[in-house]
């Protein structure tokens, strides 16, 4: 019995994937949807006030009437914003709950309900964009995918951005194991369950895990969620082989100046001639 139960909180392999669907499941989307529209929340997407920003800095980044892709569109914060200006948007989530919402919303911007690693992209775009940390939550190979794809998506002078954490947002990270009880159920499932949760650290502390067992009426279900540290050089090396070049580097995706002091890195990417 309890080896069974040391086993549910053991520390994962580096990059093991869990297998439950988390953005696209049916109560946890539900959840998801509400952090996402909280506007005075840093939860699911930024607090209003910040997109807001964000969206009048990419507007002056993006060339007037281009075409925009955004990776991870969620409930469409940022596509409705940006297609309300010059631009011709699409927007690709693998949340169906998101999409749903993000097209009651908007009819102008095209949202599509697929995995961004799964599309095949033709160069159409003039951006693409990959907003609030999602780059660092792909495993290693998955990165490579996904500078791959949008390499293709992009027409030559076409502009990659995207934001990740940095080493100043791993400093306070810290291996640790908790549980919480949810008689009348929460955030992971509507039925009463046992929330078994650890963190652990990985490559001298730049690589996180946040581990979830769920213990339900129905049995266990296991979360995996991945975040990477980056610096501006691991940055700069990963997306280099693919033929980006780095234009701009900033403290966060509202423009701010490079401090390297910030719990964030925003860079802009330009895809050379070919
Ligand atoms: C942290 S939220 C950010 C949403 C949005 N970019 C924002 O800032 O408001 C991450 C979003 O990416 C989506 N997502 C994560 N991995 C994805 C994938 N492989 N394909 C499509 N969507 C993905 C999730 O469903 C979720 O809506």
């Amino acid at each position: 019995m309890m080896d069974k139960w040391f086993h549910l909180l053991q520390k994962p392999a580096l990059w093991q994937r869990s297998h439950e669907p988390f953005w696209d499941d049916e109560h946890i989307s539900k959840g998801m949807l509400e952090a996402h529209l909280n506007p005075d929340w840093d939860a699911a997407s930024r607090k209003q006030s910040y997109i807001n920003r964000s969206v009048k800095w990419l507007s002056g980044v993006i060339p007037a009437n281009g075409k925009i892709l955004d990776l991870g569109c969620g409930p469409g914060l940022y596509t409705k914003r940006l297609s309300g200006m010059w631009y011709d948007v699409t927007g690709v989530d693998f949340s169906k709950r998101s999409i749903a919402y993000a097209k009651s919303q908007d009819a102008k911007t095209e949202y599509i309900y697929k995995n961004y690693l799964d599309i095949e992209y033709t160069a159409m775009y003039n951006a693409v964009t990959l907003i609030y940390g999602d780059y660092a939550a792909l495993t290693p190979d998955e990165r490579k995918t996904l500078v791959e794809k949008v390499h293709k998506a992009l027409k030559p002078g076409g502009l990659f951005i995207l934001d990740v954490f940095t080493v100043k947002q791993f400093e306070n990270k810290k291996s640790s194991t908790s549980w919480a009880l949810c008689s009348n159920g929460g955030f992971w499932s509507a039925e009463p369950h046992i929330c078994l949760e650890a963190t652990y650290l990985y490559e001298n502390n730049t690589v996180a895990v946040n581990k979830y067992v769920i213990v339900g009426k129905d049995g266990l279900k296991e979360y995996l969620i991945w975040d990477t540290a980056y610096t501006v050089q691991k940055l700069t090396e990963e997306v280099s082989p693919f033929g980006f070049t780095v234009n701009g580097v900033f403290d966060d995706v509202c423009g701010s100046p490079y401090t390297g002091e910030a719990d964030t890195l925003c860079f802009i990417m330009e895809k050379g001639a070919e």
